[in-house]
């Protein structure tokens, strides 16, 4: 561990600022992958929260093509997965377990040494949810995604950074993504996810944001009073936040 580096505690006294990464499209998959396999050369045993959908699509492509050259090794491991949605079939395309597997697990040739997905597929999502809410505490990496209407994770509009892990119903924007972008059989209209105080308590946040579309919803989240219209403005209490944006998503941010 780098023990030049301040205690989360000495950040969030000193009210350290997001670090804002602002990179040409093209550049921005490599660059945050090569921070990620930083992190887990620094630390093989990293506790990591991960996303699915279709940002972090390419940074997964970089990483499963650097462990396969032998440049990381996830072995030592944790994923963490971020959110789930309730309601979709095992093996549905959607899911974000069978995302996360095809675009990133499966394509390792050595494992995470644990993979904690979320159990939606037993009668129970709220004993569910309580487990995973165990799994996400501890984590040394939480990177996040962020929706259109603000969410990350599904925590969406209305969420509090108090909120453990849970089982929540989905915005409709939400719901409307599952099957027009990421081919969901049915629209599901819940979902479980880690929950904002398990996200700001880990080591390291990382919001990943690219494409003009999200450049509205940044700009509302860095530059604007945080508030639950945009649960991810909450992300900026965080002592270690750093925001990876490519040039459009970061089009309306101020120079
Ligand atoms: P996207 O979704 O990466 O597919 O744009 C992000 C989100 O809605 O959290």
């Amino acid at each position: 561990m780098n023990t030049l580096r301040p205690s989360p505690d000495e950040d969030r006294a000193a009210g350290r600022p997001p670090r804002i990464e602002i990179l040409p499209a093209a550049a921005w998959a490599p660059t945050v992958a090569a921070e990620l396999i930083a992190r887990l050369a620094a630390r093989p045993s990293l506790r990591i929260c991960l996303p699915t959908g279709e940002t972090p699509s390419p940074v997964y492509a970089a990483l499963a093509a650097a462990e396969a050259r032998g440049a990381v090794s996830f072995a030592g491991s944790t994923i963490v997965m971020l959110d789930e949605w309730v309601g979709l079939p095992p093996g549905d395309p959607a899911r974000c377990d069978v995302r996360l597997r095809s675009e990133l697990l499966d394509r390792l040739r050595v494992p995470p040494s644990l993979f904690a997905a979320i159990d939606v597929d037993g009668p129970d999502p709220d004993e569910a949810a309580t487990r995973h809410d165990a799994a996400a505490v501890g984590l040394d990496l939480a990177v996040l995604g962020l929706g259109t209407n603000g969410h990350v994770g599904f925590n969406e509009p209305g969420s509090s950074p108090d909120d453990a892990t849970r089982l929540v119903r989905l915005a409709v924007s939400t719901r409307e993504a599952a099957t027009a972008r990421y081919g969901a059989s049915r629209m599901p209209t819940a979902g479980i996810t880690v929950g904002l105080a398990r996200l700001l308590a880990a080591g390291e946040a990382w919001l990943l944001v690219t494409g003009e579309r999200k450049a509205a919803m940044l700009r509302r989240a860095l530059e604007e009073p945080e508030g639950p219209d945009c649960p991810a403005s909450y992300l900026r209490r965080h002592p270690r936040l750093t925001v990876f944006a490519d040039d459009g998503a970061a089009s309306l941010l101020p120079k």
